[in-house]
């Protein structure tokens, strides 16, 4: 068993080495006495030194070491066992986070097949994830966030079934946020600070997710009802400065397990659900910058973790004496009798002339 085993891999690194010979680079330095070390290496090595061949800049010299045939050693690469058998060494991370390089992605990192960590962030990579992508069936957390990548979301990741932790903002994509990104598995996801625009599509509760955040995009629209079949799993979800329109719904109380809840910044109007004061772990709850109205419900400044709620720069026409008692209480510009720096009696009259009705609005999902 054993030793067909070996025989098999031995056939495989010639077959590869040949392979090798002839798909690398005459430029690339090629030692003779390059060693056999295992497929998964010496794929390691064609992906790596054409990663390096498209590196226009790397100030702080992060590649300099990225020569010869042990890319165990690059710095930013790490091997471990391969997952499908221990005796193989492999590449299974790279680190690149805060190197500032800049290049872009070639199609040839497809060949690193055991990777499960690919983080590059806070660098100066452009253009798009390629799509060789496809082939790392391990990758378990992708971090390309704070780079100069664009165009449409990376669709390649939806095919990527082991991925847990995604992490795309501050980058220039744009276009439409993908249905099927919220059927996949994911624990964390992260698409702020991009130039997504359009609406949040409906099956937005279908993903798993323990945080969400997707702020400083043009989302507009509403906030689809399915946020709250998301109670099993949502720790945190940060939706602030877009352009979400509509009220927030009685049962986005069913999201028990919060404990950041921002929406900040957005169009949001209609009353402040009381059901909130079900969130018994909320910590921090930022509504300001909306249009919500009517009283705050005291429900909601007797949860007993709650270390800030802001809700200043809505249109509020009251609040129970438990919220003036919060810590950092923030009320400012509401239309609150007898509390200081409030809207004008004009702002408030010309507000509540018409007062919204939930029932009535059009929701955009998409
Ligand atoms: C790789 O790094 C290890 C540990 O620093 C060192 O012992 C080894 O000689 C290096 N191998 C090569 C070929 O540079
Ligand atoms: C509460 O949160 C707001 C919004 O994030 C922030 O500006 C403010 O400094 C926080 N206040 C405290 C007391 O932490």
């Amino acid at each position: 068993m054993k030793s067909s085993y070996l025989i098999n891999l031995t056939l495989w690194s010639i077959i590869n080495t040949m392979l090798f010979l002839s798909k690398v680079n005459s430029q690339t330095f090629y030692p003779p006495d390059f060693p056999i070390i295992s497929p998964q290496l010496m794929e390691a090595y064609i992906a790596l030194q054409a990663w390096k061949q498209v590196i226009t800049s790397d100030p702080n010299q992060f590649t300099a070491n990225w020569q010869g045939p042990h890319v165990c050693n690059y710095t930013g690469v790490y091997c471990a066992p391969a997952p499908y058998d221990p005796f193989i060494l492999t590449v299974a991370g790279i680190d690149l986070n805060h190197a500032n390089i800049a290049g872009f992605l070639p199609e040839e990192l497809g060949l690193l097949k055991d990777l499960a960590l690919f983080h590059i962030n806070s660098n100066r990579f452009f253009g798009v994830i390629p799509d060789s992508f496809v082939h790392l069936k391990f990758l378990f957390e992708l971090d390309i966030s704070n780079n100069r990548f664009s165009g449409p979301f990376p669709s390649v990741v939806f095919f990527l079934h082991s991925l847990k932790y995604l992490d795309v903002r501050f980058n220039e994509f744009d276009g439409k946020i993908p249905p099927q990104l919220f059927e996949l598995k994911l624990d964390a996801l992260f698409i702020n600070n991009n130039r997504f625009h359009s609406a949040l599509p409906a099956n937005l509760g279908n993903s798993p997710v323990s945080v969400f955040v997707v702020a400083n995009n043009d989302i507009r629209g509403c906030i689809p009802p399915s946020l709250a079949n998301m109670a099993e799993t949502l720790d945190e979800i940060i939706l602030s400065n877009m352009a979400l329109t509509g009220c927030l719904r009685q049962d986005i109380g069913l999201l028990r397990g919060l404990t950041v809840l921002d929406v900040s910044f957005n169009n949001l109007a209609g009353p402040l659900p009381e059901s909130i004061g079900a969130m018994r772990n909320l910590e921090q709850l930022n509504v300001a910058h909306n249009k919500f109205s009517g009283q705050v419900p005291s429900s909601i400044c007797s949860l007993p973790k709650l270390e800030n709620f802001t809700y200043s720069f809505n249109y509020f026409s009251g609040e129970p004496l438990v919220c003036l008692r919060l810590p950092g209480n923030d009320d400012r510009r509401n239309c609150i009798p007898n509390r200081p720096f409030q809207r004008t009696p004009e702002e408030c009259s010309n507000f509540y002339v018409q007062p919204i009705s939930c029932g009535s609005i059009q929701c955009l999902i998409s």
